[in-house]
């Protein structure tokens, strides 16, 4: 099978084109600091080509969720640097995350300290998920020009202590209504200066991003994930296709690893001028390597990287349910299903550490 074949990106070398996607799985204490259980658990999965490790906050600021890791003390790099030593150790590659969540993120979470995006625009229609339960999103503050070059150094520090945990690279989180995507997108930005405005003026944030974290990174170790197809966290745009056009062509221009493409994951019947296939509509404008990801299988996985529409796959839920998902499509084995109960509340080993390999079966 193709999927299984090897593929080089840049220096890097992966022995497959099967990515494991990032998943959030709530397990880091207080401070940040990812816990032990966590190496067993990027380890079992380093028959993946490429892991994409978990969001990873780039700052205290940046915390959405509780319970998530971060990569701005030495504490939480020393942690890191154990997952990713097992990871290589094991023969696979790790990238890490790097994410604020501007906005989608609560003030009960962060030490009563208000969340900051382009704008003073809360989320509606939605609840965060808070140490306290569900509660109302609040009304961010508003970055100011100083604030936002902050954040940038923060993502580059961020980078180097990606490096410094010995991570292969990193990928800038700018999907799902995250901060870089708040900038993109015009519900979630009202600004005039030059972060905000023309399509050019609101996709700076991320270019400048990105371009930060090569300089620390390195040329081809630097991957970014976008979501041009969900709505969710309010990211309404009425030129959805145009802001995601122009920024492809921007992105051509970057030395980057690759663009992360999701699919939609869900009925998109309210925003017709939305992609409704982000990869067969628009992946034709993308000249650097695409991991498409959202709803893939074995069969639908093999069939787009046969068709060089994409050159790798990323899968979430089947790889977080199974450890071993190259060895099960190489035999074409059945697979485990996930748990939806402990996919996303963190906890111990159930659902995190315990899903069974073919050998345990
Ligand atoms: C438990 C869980 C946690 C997730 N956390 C993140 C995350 O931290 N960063 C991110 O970009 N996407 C996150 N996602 C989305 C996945 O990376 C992926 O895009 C999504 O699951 C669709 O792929 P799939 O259909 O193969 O599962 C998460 C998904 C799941 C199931």
């Amino acid at each position: 099978m193709k999927i299984l074949e090897s593929i080089s990106i840049g220096n890097l070398e992966l022995k497959n084109r099967m990515v494991m996607a990032p998943m959030t799985r709530s397990r880091a204490n207080d401070e940040g600091v990812i816990n032990d259980l966590a190496v067993v658990y990027y380890k079992q999965r380093a028959t993946a080509g490429l892991i994409i490790s978990e969001a990873i906050n780039i700052s205290v600021q940046g915390k959405g969720m509780p319970n998530t890791p971060g990569l701005y003390a030495d504490e939480q790099i020393a942690a890191w640097k154990k997952i990713t030593d097992a990871v290589h150790d094991a023969g696979g590659k790790i990238f890490a995350q790097l994410s604020h969540a501007g906005r989608v993120a609560h003030s009960m979470n962060r030490d009563g300290i208000l969340p900051v995006a382009p704008s003073a625009v809360s989320i509606k229609g939605q609840k965060a998920h808070t140490s306290n339960g569900q509660m109302d999103y609040e009304t961010p503050s508003e970055l100011t020009v100083s604030e936002i070059e902050s954040i940038i150094e923060d993502y580059m520090r961020a980078g180097a202590n990606a490096l410094k945990a010995g991570f292969d690279g990193v990928e800038l989180h700018a999907a799902l209504g995250y901060l870089p995507n708040q900038f993109l997108i015009e519900s979630s930005n009202l600004r005039s200066d030059e972060y905000g405005g023309t399509i050019e003026n609101r996709m700076r944030f991320i270019v400048e991003v990105l371009k930060g974290l090569i300089a620390i990174v390195g040329i081809d170790k630097v991957g970014v994930k976008l979501s041009p197809a969900i709505p969710i966290n309010n990211m309404f745009d009425d030129n959805q296709k145009e802001v995601y056009s122009q920024l492809f062509l921007a992105l051509n221009k970057l030395p980057l690893a690759y663009v992360h493409l999701m699919e939609a994951l869900f009925p998109l019947e309210d925003f017709p001028h939305f992609p409704q296939k982000p990869l067969y509509e628009t992946g034709h404008l993308i000249n650097i390597p695409i991991i498409t990801n959202g709803g893939y299988n074995r069969d639908s996985a093999e069939a787009v990287v046969q068709e060089n529409k994409a050159q790798l796959v990323s899968f979430g839920g089947l790889f977080l349910a199974n450890p071993d998902l190259p060895r099960r499509f190489e035999l074409n084995a059945s697979l485990n299903e996930p748990d939806r109960a402990t996919m996303y509340v963190g906890g111990d080993e159930k659902g995190y550490t315990d899903y069974p390999t073919l050998n345990a079966i």
